[in-house]
């Protein structure tokens, strides 16, 4: 469970360039320094010099010791007269210091034993990026679903009302135990931004969601079944098996094959056995999933998956006039 493996790489690399172009951000500041005002080079040799006699006399009399002190009192005054040269220059104090991105973690991603705020926001704009979900996820998110669009008739509207609060609810409380949806609807009534909607929240819980529609799904598959063995690019299906949460857009868009159905029933009844949660959008109503899926499919999407509807008219259209 939690940040895909490869998201997470990617963003400790990222972190690891930031920190080592700070550092030598500082390094070039430094030696710049030096050659503009070899006054400052000899306060920052007799700085090192300082620093390694704390540290003896640390060793050898204590930090109570009369020469402890005094070195500190030496470093101390140097570190003043170099402050007020830099002033001088008209540079801050801290020219030479590493200015890291995040100064909380050092751009390490880490404080101490726990991941640092912003390496948790790299992951979750990663998870963004490799959801498939691109642009959709600014644009169809639950602040902007509206119910409007339903209240022409009353029934509808109720119902609609108790799809977006599951769907907020199962956003909001996600796990790996919070269990698979089903949204049946006709086209145009907001599945695909629900789903989008309820990838965010739970990308931004921390979780690694894959989005995308049967079709394109079952392209993946069907590559990785013909592709030249050797040499070959790891498999591009593996992430829907493994993602922390799959959605599948478009239930019955596909051309209806012995591979197709052999695929979903697949991926179904693998992410039910690993209890990896699944939601699945599509036009079919029950009927038509009997027809065209076999029983043990269609047993298990009726068995195992919170059916949600939509109903209303179509919103593209409403959006048209
Ligand atoms: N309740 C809503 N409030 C605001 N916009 C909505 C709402 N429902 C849908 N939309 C917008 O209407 C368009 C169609 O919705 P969506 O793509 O979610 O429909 P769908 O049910 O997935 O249709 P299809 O079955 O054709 O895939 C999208 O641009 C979506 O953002
Ligand atoms: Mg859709
Ligand atoms: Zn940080």
């Amino acid at each position: 469970m939690g940040y895909s493996a490869e998201n997470y790489r990617a963003v400790k690399e990222t972190l690891e360039r930031r920190r080592r172009a700070a550092i030598e951000e500082s390094e070039r500041r430094r030696a710049a320094l030096h050659m503009q005002s070899p006054e400052v080079a000899e306060i920052d040799r007799a700085l090192r010099r300082t620093g390694l006699s704390l540290f003896r006399a640390a060793c050898e009399g204590g930090k109570d010791s009369p020469a402890f002190l005094r070195v500190v009192e030496e470093n101390q005054a140097l570190q003043e007269s170099r402050a007020a040269l830099l002033a001088s220059l008209g540079l801050p104090a801290d020219y030479t210091e590493v200015h890291y991105t995040c100064p909380a973690c050092g751009d390490s991603g880490y404080v101490d034993i726990h991941m640092c705020a912003c390496m948790r926001r790299e992951l979750t704009l990663a998870g963004f990026r490799s959801s498939g979900l691109g642009p959709l996820l600014e644009k169809q998110t639950f602040e902007s679903f509206s119910l409007d669009y339903y209240r022409a008739d009353p029934q509808n509207l109720r119902l609609m009302e108790r799809t977006l609060s599951m769907a907020k609810e199962y956003a909001e409380g996600f796990s790996m135990r919070a269990g698979n949806l089903i949204f049946f609807g006709r086209t145009g009534l907001g599945k695909t931004h629900l789903s989008t909607a309820i990838a965010r929240t739970v990308i931004t819980r921390g979780y690694d969601v894959v989005y995308d529609s049967v079709p394109n799904i079952l392209a993946d598959f069907e590559f990785d079944r013909f592709k030249n063995g050797y040499g070959a690019e790891p498999p591009r299906a593996d992430k829907y098996l493994e993602a922390d949460l799959l959605i599948m857009d478009d239930l019955g868009a596909e051309m209806t094959t012995a591979f197709s159905v052999s695929c979903i029933y697949n991926i179904i009844n693998t992410r039910l056995s690993a209890e990896r949660p699944t939601i699945i959008n599509t036009n079919l109503g029950e009927d038509e999933l009997q027809e065209r899926y076999n029983d043990r499919i269609t047993s298990r999407l009726l068995g195992e998956y919170r059916p949600l509807v939509f109903v209303g008219e179509d919103i593209r259209r409403q959006k048209l006039q």
